[in-house]
């Protein structure tokens, strides 16, 4: 029945029902990822590919899959999938942009707060005890930082950052941005990479991960931050420098950080900021809510039957294919 496609991980939303009545859908039941080896077995045989971005398209997986005709990933990052290869290939390559901006935004807000108002050791100290009568409420007890009148420098211009800085200016911030390619935005304020490190109290990260941001922020530029300054990742690990991040935590040079995202996820349990009490860390939830999951699954079976029915993705990285 019609072409093969592989779906890594069972989907909520209504489209995947529908993609299932156009093409014989093999559904990889978990538990858990595939691994390298299984994704590819899996995928032999296989015209299409709805994946995660728990799954790596590599070149070589491409080179031992060519039956396939397309990738359709339930993310709007792709840096698990080598888009240069598929297009060599002439293959599209579906994404989810749009449907996960506000609830990105709210998570990177949520954990600048949290980051913020020191809400992870606020949390534990109740939890694990240590609230009692020689411990309560005093003047410097568990003190963080305002955000309200705070200068806030966005990493990245793109619909998240935007949507950031709709949330900064309800809390009476000033915003800075940088963009590679800068972007004139009502209420941001255009800045350097440099300036706006040295002049926020709080940095929030909103690129992708390519090879232009790999390490982004690298020890360096982590210095040039604001004493005292927060930052915030929900983007991509890898943006950051972990270690130096930490190091700049540890001496106190920056007051905290919320990271949501990391160089490698699952986080190890021996990374250095895991073991720091200014951290807050979520694991790569910033697009979790119910709906806009459900958005995302949606939006990527439309960009695979778009391209089961020889019609371009509605939302595709890399739409030279169709030139
Ligand atoms: C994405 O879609 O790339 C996000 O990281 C998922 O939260």
């Amino acid at each position: 029945m019609g072409k093969k496609v592989l779906l890594t991980h069972e989907l909520p939303g209504q489209a995947i029902h529908e993609l299932a009545q156009l093409c014989d859908l093999k559904v990889w039941p978990g538990p858990g990822p595939l691994d390298a080896a299984r994704l590819r077995a899996e995928l032999a045989g296989c015209q299409g590919l709805v994946c995660l971005l728990t799954d790596r398209v590599s070149r070589e997986l491409l080179d031992v899959t060519p039956d396939l005709e397309f990738v359709s990933s339930m993310s709007v990052g792709v840096d698990h999938i080598d888009v240069q290869a598929m297009t060599e290939r002439g293959l599209p390559v579906g994404h989810t942009p749009g449907v996960l901006v506000d609830t990105t935004a709210d998570a990177a807000f949520a954990l600048l707060l949290a980051a913020a108002r020191r809400l992870g050791e606020a949390d534990r100290f109740v939890r694990q005890g240590h609230w009692h009568a020689g411990s309560a409420w005093s003047p410097d007890f568990l003190t963080g930082k305002d955000v309200s009148g705070a200068t806030l420098g966005i990493i990245g211009l793109g619909a998240i950052g935007q949507a950031v800085a709709r949330r900064a200016a309800g809390f009476g911030m000033r915003v800075l941005g940088w963009n590679r390619s800068p972007r004139a935005i009502s209420g941001i304020e255009n800045a350097t990479l440099e300036e706006l490190l040295q002049r926020s109290d709080f940095v929030s990260v909103h690129v992708g991960l390519a090879e232009g941001t790999r390490n982004l922020l690298d020890a360096r530029r982590i210095a040039l931050m604001k004493p005292g300054a927060v930052l915030v990742n929900t983007a991509r690990g890898g943006i950051v420098d972990e270690p130096a991040l930490a190091e700049a935590l540890s001496r106190g040079d920056l007051s905290a950080a919320g990271i949501d995202v990391f160089a490698q996820e699952p986080v190890a349990a021996d990374n250095p900021l895991l073991a720091l009490p200014n951290v807050v860390v979520t694991p790569h939830i910033g697009s979790a809510t119910t709906l806009t999951r459900a958005r995302m699954a949606d939006l990527a079976a439309r960009n695979a039957m778009a391209a089961l029915a020889g019609q371009p993705m509605p939302c595709c990285v890399n739409p030279q294919v169709y030139d």
